[in-house]
């Protein structure tokens, strides 16, 4: 495991290089209309985390592929990421007013523009990843995989399955093993098809994708545990989106079903299993197995 400040400064690189090459991906903000990529560019470049592009670089990397050919499916990632995020806050779903520190999309731009640039994300996201080839040296075959895997994990029985499943739970009880499903949908399925586009760009489809996979498992329903909890207990500022949301809406939730404890315990058994999913890598993965060792300390 890396010490902190090791990981923090690996961190931190991997951070800024994903911010530095995002712009080369998304459409300027000064295109026409002009609301339509003010908006876009509002709901990408507003200081988030950078996990699931971070983690498909992290794919290609422990692979043996190069950075910067993945970088077209490491932006598309975070380009479907913020537009799910911009239509979750939305009234008609989880109705929140901040994200990322700032006014939520709709807030600024008004729901129909929010909806449309969530939309003409998503949408962009496909272009770049389909583009990416021809400009990056990649085989076509996997290029075509590796899309099918992100279309897939996104959609109806992805991340949207999950959404829906989530607000059809409100007001409602279920079990563990229901929550679970719902949780490795809405959150999980991005974190999974990041790591293993980067993986499957290079053609790899062997153990090495099996043990990336469930490293995604687990660091997916981890991660969402601790975001459940920091709904509960985090600090606003740190957090950038108003706490207290899920029990306004009457989310279904680990906090809610187990308890703060058995949610930080079951965190923690999560995210201890992906870590453990990694020996195959040996020391390369150091990195990967700090991120889900701090995974439970976060504070944003
Ligand atoms: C928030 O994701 C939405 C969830 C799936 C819990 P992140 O916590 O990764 O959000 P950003 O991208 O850093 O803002
Ligand atoms: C959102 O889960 C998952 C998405 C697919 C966006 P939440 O609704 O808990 O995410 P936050 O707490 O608003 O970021
Ligand atoms: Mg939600
Ligand atoms: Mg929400
Ligand atoms: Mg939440």
């Amino acid at each position: 495991m890396l010490d902190l400040e090791d990981f923090n400064r690996q961190l931190q690189e991997r951070q800024d290089y994903i911010e530095a090459n995002l712009p080369r991906f998304m459409p300027s903000p000064h295109d026409y209309p002009p609301v339509l990529h003010e908006a876009m560019h509002y709901a990408v470049f507003n200081g988030g985390k950078r996990l699931r592009p971070l983690l498909v670089l992290e794919g290609a990397r422990l692979v043996g592929g190069e950075l910067e050919p993945a970088l077209p499916f490491a932006c598309a990632m975070e380009m479907i990421h913020s537009y799910s995020l911009v239509h979750d806050d939305l009234p008609a779903m989880d109705d929140d007013d901040y994200r990322r520190g700032q006014p939520t999309c709709h807030k600024v731009f008004g729901e129909a523009n929010a909806i449309l640039a969530g939309d003409a994300l998503l949408t962009r996201a496909f272009e770049v990843m389909a583009s990416a080839d021809s400009t990056a040296g990649l085989e076509a075959r996997w290029v075509v995989q590796a899309i099918r895997e992100v279309a897939m994990a996104a959609g109806n029985q992805g991340m949207i399955g999950g959404q829906v499943l989530d607000l059809e739970a409100e007001g409602k009880e279920l079990d563990l093993e229901q929550l679970k499903a719902v949780h490795s949908r809405k959150t999980g399925a991005l974190f999974r098809a990041s790591l293993r586009s980067g993986a499957l760009i290079y053609g790899v489809q062997d153990e090495r994708l099996q043990a990336l996979t469930d490293y995604a498992e687990g660091f997916g329903l981890g991660f969402q545990i601790t975001d459940d909890i920091l709904d509960v207990e985090g600090d606003e500022r740190a957090l950038g989106k108003p706490i207290g949301s899920d029990a306004r809406n009457e989310k279904m939730t680990y906090p809610q079903l187990i308890g703060i404890e058995g949610a930080r315990r079951m965190a923690h058994t999560c995210l201890q299993e992906a870590i453990d999913s990694l020996e195959i890598f040996g020391v390369e993965a150091e990195f990967l197995r700090s991120l889900a060792f701090h995974m439970l300390e976060r504070k944003s």
